[in-house]
């Protein structure tokens, strides 16, 4: 297994990202959210366009996951103002999890978060969201809150936050 994870450079990759996403959040999501919402959502976070004005304008970061040179996952990050790191989205392809991949992108999030000089890692998760919940406190993250997100449109995102003390 030749697992890498490196920045995301340049329009093409970014595009590539986004079909990713697209591909990967409405595989995991149809039994959390329904169909609509995933679009919705997919067109306002994950889109080619949204991804550019995150990186621009919000002081994103996102990270191609590449095993063996093919793209199968993506992480994205975003340092806050405070001692706070956002791990804002760790996605895997369905084929690819259960094999440690999700840990390596785990380390490399606490590794980036360490280099901005940051004490902790938060994130938001849905409820719902078993797996990606189990993977997480098994890592050490711990619930600290919830959160419900009026994301426009009718839709709400019901997350808890969790939290991991680096
Ligand atoms: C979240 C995600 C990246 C995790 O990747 P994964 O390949 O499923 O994770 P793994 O199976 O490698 O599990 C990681 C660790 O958690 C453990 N784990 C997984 N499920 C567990 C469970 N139900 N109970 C306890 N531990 C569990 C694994 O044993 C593993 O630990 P190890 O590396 O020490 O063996 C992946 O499931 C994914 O992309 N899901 C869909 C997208 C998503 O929901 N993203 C999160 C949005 S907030």
């Amino acid at each position: 297994m030749a697992v890498t994870i490196e920045k995301v450079s340049g329009d093409t990759e970014l595009r590539e990202v986004a079909a990713l996403a697209g591909i990967i959040w409405h595989e995991c999501f149809t039994d959390i959210i329904s169909s609509g919402q995933i679009d919705y959502m997919v067109g306002k976070f994950q889109s080619y366009e949204a991804m550019i004005k995150q990186l621009t304008e919000q002081h994103y970061s996102y990270f191609a996951v590449r095993e063996n040179e093919e793209l199968c996952g993506y992480i994205g990050v975003k340092p806050e103002n405070d001692d706070r790191f956002f791990l804002s989205k760790l996605y895997l392809r369905s084929d690819k999890r259960g094999r440690g991949i999700a840990s390596l992108m785990l380390e490399k999030v606490f590794s980036e978060a360490k280099q901005c000089g940051k004490k902790k890692v938060y994130l938001t998760v849905n409820k719902h969201n078993d797996r990606a919940i189990a993977v997480y406190k098994k890592t050490g993250f711990v619930i600290t809150d919830e959160v419900v997100t009026d994301i426009g449109s009718g839709y709400v995102m019901d997350d808890y936050i969790l939290e991991y003390k680096l």
